[in-house]
């Protein structure tokens, strides 16, 4: 298994990530599996990913996607069994890729025998594990905070008995009370268990809420807030990276955090804290250079101020997928500006996409692709309402179904090989031709583009250090310098642009126009 920059893996990864549930079905059940994953290996051996993000595959009532997760020593029997996880992840590791899994630690299910043991009793010294308050006004009937939870619900369920219980999320995911040290010595050792079988990262869910004020003020604009990045979280992140260093093996910790100040984010990357988190500044950022080339600058200057590396991320199971986004007319991604149903021009989406393709995988750090973004699949804005399985829709009027569709192996109408059976969500039609055999053996495919580009990363030297300078060719251009003898440039005006001198032309996204670059498209260049 090597890696790009002789640093260690996690600093220059290719990281895919799978959601299981619509990758692919080996039982005929209509659900992704750990068997359909199994069969699909050699696809991620072919686009020459070096690792694998695993959503959960853990035991769920499936109330929020398996995020809300009963058992974290256990396999989910929708997906298998323990034993073919252990497989699996031998199996990936002989093909040289590497395995993450993800944890969430910000909250369990309300199936986890912890809750249950609480809500059985309230004298139970499992209360102590959540958070239960009484209520407020008279009769203890009013919620004990006016919070606003994650997905725009309220975040306090009343128990039969009378008293209140946190969920930043769902009432299914009741929040873990972070300042009792059973919580802690309870993932220290989920942690273990993972990388005592073998995994090389762990992906940590919601990383930023984990502690709450336990005074639980109201939320105040500029006044500490009382549920999200507490500075004791990063004592937290501490004691987990004293777990990680004590094994063989560069095994990394991955975090959520979506924060808008960057040096606040920078903190869960200090030298004893995490070594990555996923970097959403450039996925909600609109498709303009002034922006983006901000964009870039500050998460490369974010990262640089604790040596951590930079992460890129386009789309991921909660976000709208950028093909869709990128052929809208705001092409900004945000959980509080719903786009749904706005125009969408596909063929720019996908020509922008493609150009992404090439910014993403060759700006300096770890690059994160989503299931079906090496496919050019689009957002299904089309699920019929009562199709809709996502907890966010009922709560916010639009939800995250649109971008966990079941992926489109082959053939010309759904399911498309994904499944023997209906899929869980319906698949559009109109994906026969993204299918990946449809893909494979066609150059100009959105596969074939991300196979080239993947293979020319690892081979490039240019792309192995993480020096990075602009090129100041065009105002509307991005081009920058990797190396001595490597650039990526990127047009983003709405008129062609000439080359610059170079000596070959290593990849480009879409076709060119003589010596210039077309609007939309990005070229890989290998400089004189
Ligand atoms: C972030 C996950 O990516 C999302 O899918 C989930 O709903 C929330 N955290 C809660 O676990």
């Amino acid at each position: 298994m090597s890696t790009t920059d002789g640093g260690p893996w996690w600093r220059s990864a290719v990281i895919y990530q799978v959601y299981p549930r619509s990758f692919a079905d080996g039982n005929g059940d209509g659900v992704g599996d750990i068997g359909g994953i199994r069969t699909h290996l050699g696809h991620l051996r072919e686009l020459g990913v070096d690792a694998i993000w695993m959503s959960p595959w853990y035991p769920s009532p499936m109330a929020d996607g398996g995020y809300d997760v009963a058992d974290f020593r256990d396999i989910d029997p929708v997906f298998g069994t323990l034993a073919e996880a252990e497989t699996l992840i031998e199996e990936a590791h002989a093909a040289g890729i590497r395995m993450i899994v993800d944890i969430v630690p910000n909250h369990i299910s309300s199936e986890h025998p912890w809750f249950k043991a609480a809500l059985a009793d309230p004298a139970a010294p499992e209360r102590e594990l959540f958070w239960f308050r009484p209520g407020r006004g008279e009769n203890g009937d009013q919620m004990p905070t006016d919070w606003r939870g994650e997905f725009d619900g309220t975040t306090w369920t009343r128990t039969p008995d009378g008293a209140w219980y946190l969920h930043l999320f769902t009432p299914e995911q009741p929040d873990l009370n972070w300042d009792h040290p059973a919580v802690r010595a309870e993932f220290e050792s989920i942690l273990r268990f993972w990388f005592d079988r073998g995994v090389d990262g762990i992906r940590i869910d919601s990383a930023a809420l984990l502690l709450k004020d336990p005074t639980l003020p109201e939320v105040v604009a500029d006044t500490p807030h009382p549920f999200q990045d507490l500075d004791g979280v990063h004592d937290v992140y501490r004691a987990w990276r004293r777990v990680s260093d004590s094994y063989a093996g560069d095994r990394a910790l991955i975090g959520e955090v979506w924060m808008p100040e960057v040096e606040r984010f920078a903190n869960y990357l200090r030298p004893d804290e995490l070594h990555a988190a996923f970097n959403f500044d450039l996925l909600g950022c609109a498709w303009d250079p002034t922006l983006m080339r901000e964009s870039i600058d500050r998460t490369l200057h974010a990262h640089a101020a604790v040596g951590a590396p930079a992460t890129w991320v386009l789309s991921n199971h909660d976000v709208t997928r950028h093909v869709t986004r990128y052929g809208r007319e705001d092409t900004t991604f945000s959980f509080h500006n719903n786009l749904d149903g706005t125009p969408v021009d596909l063929e720019l989406g996908t020509r922008r996409a493609r150009a992404a393709a090439l910014l993403s995988l060759s700006l300096p750090g770890a690059t994160y692709i989503y299931q079906g973004e090496e496919l050019g699949l689009w957002e299904n804005e089309a699920i019929p309402e009562d199709q809709h399985q996502d907890p966010m829709w009922a709560r916010r009027g639009h939800g995250r179904d649109g971008c966990r569709v079941p992926l489109p192996w082959s053939g010309d109408e759904p399911p498309f090989a994904f499944s023997t059976a209906t899929p869980w969500l319906p698949q559009p039609p109109d994906w026969k031709g993204l299918t990946a055999q449809a893909q494979s053996g066609d150059p100009s495919s959105m596969l074939s583009l991300y196979r080239s580009a993947i293979a020319l990363r690892r081979d490039e030297l240019g792309l192995h250090d993480s020096a990075m300078a602009w090129i100041d060719l065009h105002p509307q251009v991005l081009a920058y310098c990797r190396g001595a003898a490597f650039a990526c440039v990127l047009n983003l005006s709405d008129a062609p642009v000439a080359l610059p001198d170079h000596e070959s032309l290593l990849l480009a996204s879409g076709p060119l126009d003589g010596d210039r670059i077309p609007p939309d498209t990005a070229v890989w260049l290998r400089m004189r």
